[in-house]
């Protein structure tokens, strides 16, 4: 593929730049001409073969590689995406998501200010919100984080807003609710190591006619299983270029709910796959997982009117048909196919 940049093209650095939603958003922000430089550390152990972006092996907070990107680069714009992103985990671990999600993101800002680089946009997650005391969640819902995954993202959030104040720098923070699917014909994709994720899991339990677990099933809710606001990787991708054009256009800072503002019940997802794959799926209730609210539905009108962000592939049979579709590419990649055949 040729890459789409010029010479003049403003050059964006995407910590995470090779995980799940940083590679969809590159990938955008080349296809919009923008130059794109990836930082991660490939912890995933993912292939990355793409030419569309340059690509460094490193962390997010190396200072070294940092200074380095910085020096050799005239870098407009820091999406940052890289972090540990599994709230059961963040509540067994908290120290592991308080070093890497909040004190090595202070590190990348440093950095960042210090060679003057004033245009940050940052993944953030409905997480912050807590336990719903209205529905659907707006921006100015009350920010009590019940476990240390989403405490992180508002500490940052929190400190994007003072150095906002203190050094002018403009921020986007984008609270993604629950990006699913993927893009076609990109080899882009959900991939974890030990995947924990709803959607992948219930497709490979699917395919490989293994049982599924639901956590809880006692819930307040529709059905008594949680309920998610689905939200396409794509769709997302687009609201980070919209995000850019906002710093580029005004002298503000943001924050911005991302999900469609329907939320599906982890059983009806259960049934959706099941329809999508002509099959029945064998089903494990167990007790509910740690720091897992009952409903997050997002109200995302202000991403609408502010920066004309509006979901276009997330209606729920087209995120289940995409994360099937780059399922099966993963199913038959050697890197990853002792860790799906595995489950
Ligand atoms: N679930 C199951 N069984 C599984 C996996 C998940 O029942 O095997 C349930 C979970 O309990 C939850 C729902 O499916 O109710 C969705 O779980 P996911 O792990 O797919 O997603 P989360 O909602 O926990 O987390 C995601 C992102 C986070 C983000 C969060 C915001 O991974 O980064 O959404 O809610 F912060």
């Amino acid at each position: 593929m040729n890459t789409q940049f010029s010479f003049n093209s403003p050059t964006i650095l995407i910590t995470g730049g090779a995980g799940y939603i940083g590679s969809h958003t590159a990938f955008l922000m080349y296809k919009k001409g923008y130059k794109v430089i990836i930082l991660d550390n490939f912890w995933q152990n993912q292939s990355f073969n793409h030419n569309w972006a340059q690509v460094i092996k490193g962390d997010f907070a190396d200072k070294k590689i940092l200074e380095k990107i910085f020096k050799e680069n005239q870098i407009d714009a820091v999406m940052h995406f890289a972090a540990f992103i599994e709230v059961g985990e963040s509540v067994k671990n908290p120290l592991k998501y308080y070093q890497n999600n909040v004190v090595k993101t202070l590190d990348l800002l440093e950095v960042m200010l210090k060679h003057d680089v004033k245009k940050f946009i940052f993944s953030s997650s409905c997480a912050i919100y807590g336990i719903p005391q209205y529905l659907p969640l707006d921006e100015n819902h009350p920010k009590n984080p019940i476990n240390p995954y989403g405490k992180c993202k508002l500490i940052i959030e929190e400190t994007l807003k003072d150095l906002y104040n203190s050094h002018n720098l403009k921020f986007v923070s984008l609270r993604y609710f629950n990006a699913a699917g993927s893009l076609f014909g990109e080899n882009l994709g959900e991939r974890h190591l030990n995947e924990t994720h709803l959607i992948p899991l219930l497709l490979r339990a699917a395919k490989k006619n293994k049982t599924f677990t639901i956590f809880g099933d006692g819930y307040k809710t529709k059905d008594g299983s949680c309920v998610r606001d689905f939200v396409h990787v794509s769709d997302i991708a687009q609201a980070h270029v919209l995000a850019l054009e906002y710093l580029n256009k005004n002298e503000c800072s943001d924050f911005f709910n991302l999900g469609t503002g329907n939320g599906f019940s982890v059983k009806e997802i259960v049934a959706a796959v099941e329809k999508i794959l002509t099959t029945k799926i064998k089903i494990k209730v167990e007790k509910r997982r740690e720091g897992d609210p009952a409903i997050l539905v997002a109200d995302s009108s202000k991403a609408n009117e502010i920066l004309n962000w509006k979901p276009k592939y997330s209606d729920l049979e087209n995120i289940l048909k995409s994360a099937l579709h780059f399922e099966n590419i993963i199913y038959k990649d050697k890197n990853y196919s002792e860790e799906v055949q595995k489950f």
